[in-house]
């Protein structure tokens, strides 16, 4: 019976689309005219910044400029030269805790972390001996906020923790901890990964001193562009992680003082610039308000179907709560990697299984080492796309009962 099925759903799937259901790994489609303003800049502009004052270049430099306005305006920063441009978010987070973290300071964490900032946080520790705690989160991805007083240390200097968990989508209590940061004099830095362009996060109302952002997930814009925003205060009390040409003051040798280009040398990912700006002008078009609207409706209809399916395992909360629409699962009794096989060779349903570069956030849901499943979806996404994600797991687990 299972063989034949298997084969039925292998024939049907050749005939339809698939359905992309890893929004949290990269978006996919990119917003409407991110291709083309891509193309524009490689076909008829070519000019790099900051070099020359031709037609071309001051043309590349106005949407350079633009871009970085919009930017600072969607996460609700202060002066725009603060707001640079990385290739991407791990980047930006090597940048903000290597720039910053001096020999003997101490960090704090959430439990719920990516490797993009456990990574440097572990180098960092070997290299010059800063150390760190991770306050402690729930099974349901919740962190425990109660705790985060007792691991304060007199050199604790910053608190860095995601917007959002990869794995599970629970939303950290960011207004909370950026109070948190404010009452026992800390910095704060903020990964915003899972989170820009699906949810507002206000730098200013959140206290926060870093923020590291990626175009290529909820930005809708292409890879290979990120970037992070910096509090007045943060600036002079970070080092540049590398250093180089810049377009500017180059009668000398030395860094410059300003920003940006004290954290922007060599030339710039500019097609992903330009694609970035068409992404944020769709998103300014739709608003984020629609965007959440839409995604948190996906994820409300997913999660109802799901939670009815004997067997499934939901991990995270199980409402639309404090989340973002990243669904993490498993099958009763059935090994994750093969799960997500089956979703993909039988019904095209493309999701990313394993420990998606976060361990730490793994052991506090309890899905350490074996890992799980994770759908995310995005606002291209549509609701039969997410009835079929659904279909395909009631008739998976079905098969095994
Ligand atoms: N960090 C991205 C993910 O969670 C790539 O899939």
């Amino acid at each position: 019976m299972k063989q034949q099925n298997r084969k039925e759903d292998e024939a049907h799937r050749k005939e339809m689309q698939p359905v992309y259901a890893d929004q949290a790994a990269t978006s996919f489609p990119k917003a409407p005219g991110v291709v083309e303003a891509m193309v524009h800049y490689l076909k008829d502009v070519g000019a790099n910044v900051n070099r020359g004052s031709y037609e071309s270049a001051s043309e590349a430099e106005e949407c350079l400029f633009d871009t970085r306005q919009m930017l600072t305006e969607l996460f609700s920063g202060g002066d725009p030269r603060n707001t640079v441009f990385t290739p991407n978010i791990t980047s930006s987070l090597n940048m903000i805790l290597k720039g910053f973290l001096r020999p003997g300071d101490h960090v704090l964490t959430s439990s719920m972390e990516h490797n993009a900032v456990m990574r440097p946080l572990q180098q960092l520790k070997k290299s010059i001996g800063i150390s760190f705690d991770r306050i402690p989160a729930r099974r349901d991805g919740t962190l425990c906020l109660e705790e985060a007083e007792g691991l304060l240390r007199p050199e604790t200097r910053l608190l860095v923790s995601t917007h959002a968990s990869n794995v599970c989508g629970t939303l950290m209590p960011i207004q909370e901890l950026g109070l948190f940061c404010e009452r026992h004099g800390l910095f704060f830095a903020v990964d915003s990964a899972q989170t820009a362009g699906a949810i507002p996060l206000d730098l200013s109302a959140c206290r926060i001193d870093a923020c590291a952002f990626t175009g290529h997930k909820g930005l809708l814009g292409p890879q290979g562009v990120g970037g992070f925003l910096l509090s007045e205060r943060m600036v002079p009390l970070m080092e540049p992680l590398i250093s180089g040409g810049t377009g500017s003051i180059s009668h000398t040798e030395e860094i410059p003082a300003f920003m940006p280009d004290r954290f922007e040398p060599g030339t710039l990912n500019l097609p992903g610039i330009y694609g970035l700006k068409a992404a944020l002008t769709f998103l300014q078009s739709v608003s984020l308000s629609e965007i959440r609207k839409k995604e948190m409706e996906l994820t409300e209809c997913f999660l109802k179907e799901a939670l009815e399916i004997p067997g499934l395992i939901l991990y995270g909360k199980k409402d639309i709560e404090d989340r973002v629409s990243v669904i993490a699962l498993n099958l009763e009794g059935m090994d994750p990697a093969y799960l997500a096989d089956e979703l993909d060779q039988r019904y095209g349903i493309r999701t990313r299984v394993g420990l998606h570069c976060a361990p730490a956030a793994h052991r506090s849901l309890g899905t350490y080492p074996e890992g799980c499943v994770r759908f995310s979806f995005g606002y291209f996404n549509s609701e039969e796309e997410v009835l079929r994600c659904s279909a395909a797991l009631r008739q998976i687990a079905g098969e095994r009962s």
